[in-house]
Order: C-alpha cells, then sequence, then structure tokens
C-alpha cells in the first residue's frame, strides 16, 4: 500500500456574493485573483504528491468552481491527471447562472463527468429569501445544458426548512425537480449557524415539527419518483450514488487541497487555515498553506465511525465500527422498532432513520 488517498477534495472559494446562510470558506470579489488562486493550487498538488494515490474519486467544490471558467478548471484537472484511474468520477459544483453550453461542453471536455448544481429551491419567494441569483429558469437551462454536454450524473441541491417556506411551495419544489428528471438529488434541511446573515434579519425558522414534516414529504416524493433515499439528505437513481461522499461516509482517508480544506490521512486530520491571500502568499513563496493538525486516535474513529455510518441506508457493521458507547440502548432501540439487528451488522428501520440524531444520542456520547 503506497498510503496515498484514492479521494481528493480540491475547495475553490470565490463566489459571486455570499448567501446569508453560507458557513462554507467563501470569497467574494478578486475575480483577480483567480490566476494566482489556480497556481498555488497546483503548488500544492505538487507538494502532496505523495499523498495522492490512484485517485478513484475527486471533487471540485466551493464556493462556486464554475467561477473559475473551464480553462483554469482544464489546467487543474491536468495536474491531477497522471493521478487519476479510468473510469473515475470527476464531481464539480457550480452555480447554474454561471455555466453556458459552451462552458458546460468544456468542462465535460476537461474531464469532469458529474455536474452538481445549486438550484435550492424553484420559487421565488424562496429564492428571495435566500438571495440567490439563479432563476428557476436557468436552473432548467443548466441541467439541460449538462445533459448536453454529456455528463454522466447530474445532480441538484435544495433546501427545505426555509424560513416562510410553505407545504405547498415545498410541493412545487418537489414537482420541479422531479420534472427535471436528473439521476441525483441533495436535499439538505437549512441549518442557520449563530451569526448567519439570514439570521440577523429577524427571519423565524420553522418548528420542529413542520421541518420533520417536511422532511418525510422530500423522502416520500423523491422515492415515487425513482430515487433511492441512500444517505441522510442524498437520492439517486441506481448507479448514480455520489462516489466520493460515499467514501467521506465510509471514513476513507481523502487528501485535500486549497484554502480551508481538510484532509483525513493515515490516522491525522489536517486543516488548512482559511484566507486566500495568506494561502496564496504562502505557496508563491515555496512553503505549504497554514494549517493545523489533529491526531484521530481509535476513540475519535469509532465515535465517527457510527455518526457516519448510520448516515447511510445499509447497515453498520459492529466488526468495523467498534462498539457503540452504550451497547445496552441497541436492545432498546430495536424492541422500539427504531433498530434491526442481524449477527455483527446493526440497521436503522425507516423510521429509525427519519429520528437518526435522536438513536446517535442514544447509542454513543459526543462532547
Ligand atoms: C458547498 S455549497 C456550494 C454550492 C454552490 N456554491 C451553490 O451555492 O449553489 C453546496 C450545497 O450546500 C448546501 N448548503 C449551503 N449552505 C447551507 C446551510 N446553511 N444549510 C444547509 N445546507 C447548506 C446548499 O444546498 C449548497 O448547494
Ligand atoms: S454561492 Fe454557494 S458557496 Fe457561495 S456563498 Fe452562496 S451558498 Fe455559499
Amino acid at each position: 500500500v503506497s498510503g496515498g488517498a484514492a479521494h481528493c477534495y480540491v475547495h475553490l472559494p470565490f463566489c459571486a456574493s455570499r448567501c446569508g446562510y453560507c458557513a462554507f470558506v467563501v470569497e467574494t470579489g478578486g475575480p483577480d485573483r483567480r490566476d494566482a488562486y489556480l497556481r498555488a493550487l497546483l503548488a500544492e498538488i505538487d507538494m502532496r504528491a505523495g499523498d495522492l494515490g490512484a485517485l478513484r474519486t475527486v471533487y471540485l467544490g466551493g464556493g462556486t468552481p464554475s467561477l473559475m471558467g473551464p480553462r483554469r478548471i482544464a489546467r487543474l484537472l491536468e495536474r491531477l491527471g497522471p493521478h487519476i484511474v479510468p473510469g473515475a468520477e470527476v464531481s464539480m459544483e457550480a452555480n447554474p447562472e454561471s455555466v453556458d453550453a459552451a462552458a458546460l461542453a468544456a468542462y465535460r471536455a476537461a474531464g469532469v463527468t458529474r455536474l452538481s448544481l445549486g438550484a435550492q429551491s424553484f420559487g421565488e419567494r424562496t429564492l428571495a429569501v435566500l438571495g440567490r441569483r439563479a432563476t428557476p429558469a436557468q436552473v432548467r437551462a443548466a441541467v439541460a445544458g449538462a445533459r448536453e454536454a454529456g455528463f454522466a450524473s447530474v445532480s441538484v441541491d435544495l433546501l427545505f426548512g426555509v424560513p416562510g417556506q410553505t407545504p405547498a411551495e415545498l410541493e412545487a419544489d418537489l414537482a420541479a425537480v422531479t420534472a427535471l428528471g436528473v439521476n441525483h438529488v441533495s436535499w439538505y434541511e437549512l441549518e442557520l449557524k449563530p451569526g448567519a446573515a439570514l439570521t440577523l434579519a429577524g427571519d423565524e425558522l420553522p418548528g420542529e415539527d413542520a421541518a420533520a414534516d417536511a422532511y418525510e414529504r422530500v423522502v416520500e416524493g423523491l422515492e415515487a419518483a425513482g430515487h433511492r433515499w441512500y444517505e441522510t439528505a442524498n437520492f439517486a437513481r441506481p448507479g448514480h450514488e455520489c462516489r466520493h461522499s460515499l467514501a467521506y461516509w465510509s471514513a476513507a482517508d481523502y487528501l485535500g487541497v486549497g484554502v480551508g480544506a481538510v484532509s483525513t490521512l493515515r490516522g491525522e486530520r489536517r486543516r488548512n487555515a482559511a484566507g486566500v491571500d495568506r494561502y496564496i502568499a504562502h505557496l508563491a513563496a515555496g512553503r505549504p498553506p497554514a494549517y493545523s493538525v489533529e491526531s484521530l486516535d481509535d476513540e475519535t474513529r469509532r465515535r465517527e465511525r457510527w455518526m457516519l455510518g448510520l448516515r447511510l441506508d445499509r447497515p453498520l457493521d459492529l466488526g468495523w465500527a467498534g462498539p457503540p458507547d452504550h451497547p445496552d440502548a441497541l436492545r432498546r432501540l430495536e424492541a422500539g422498532g427504531l433498530l434491526r439487528r442481524a449477527g455483527a451488522r446493526v440497521a436503522l428501520t425507516r423510521r429509525g432513520r427519519f429520528l437518526q440524531n435522536a438513536v446517535l444520542q442514544e447509542l454513543m456520547e459526543y462532547a
């Protein structure tokens, strides 16, 4: 074993503006910094070549990777190319308003196989609450363009639990996304970290019951359209599950490059610092970016395996994950119809999946 990762994440932080709910490592402004950022990324990739194994998945995430443009994305994938195995999944996130048919074709030609488009909603009111730039028509055009360009998988991101979102509006989003006929959907519950601009506007989040109802409708609606609920917030037609995300949820090693990127390799978690200018300055001077390292002991890994493993719709192997903190809770949860056991394998029931956080709290102690 070379010890290098089979999965690589690349962070592309630039956005046209910061959405009021976003807590990712994002920088607005500075289109002039994109070339310098690309140079820094290439330098970091060269520096960490020893950590790159035969790559089965690559994920270009953001930020808004599509703001880098096809020429820079092609150069990035050229540099990673010698490490990428044939048949690898190469995903890229894109904001619909920043791609046209020509750009999509160029991303495909550069080696991107899977496109993930941020729609968030098809309702004007919800889009306005979120402060989104793309119109529903632009989302539809981007999906059509992606299909035309020949991406193997096309995914759309949506949000539920948006302040003021009514059940009727949610149904309209379900109808709109199923009409698109994409083969993958990520549908997250909106999470507002303290200090997010959206909270400061004084908007009210829906109550727990309303959010639970919305979640159930999302799952039912997408299943009825032929998607499998393969992870807490992810749905796919058979064969279109995101293999890169599956690697995360299976606690596999991965290398992350770019500002704010995280790597998990050989029992260590390494976090690059935020701040594009500092990242560029370090790499331009031939130094690694500023980062912190945490060593992952067996206890931490066991807790992570439980937290990640229960998100998937396949059983968790106790031999792999290790015992839960409260083994006695397994019987109680099984009697309560939230969990099933077969030998050394544990699986959540459908009801258990909807109550995943509560189940996890019964089984594990998280600080
Ligand atoms: C890394 S973001 C970048 C995607 C792209 N820039 C966009 O905004 O469409 C990927 C996805 O995370 C989700 N997301 C972002 N902020 C979130 C939040 N506060 N709560 C829940 N999901 C969020 C959105 O669905 C978004 O499409
Ligand atoms: S476009 Fe996406 S990454 Fe950028 S600020 Fe908005 S949600 Fe965050």
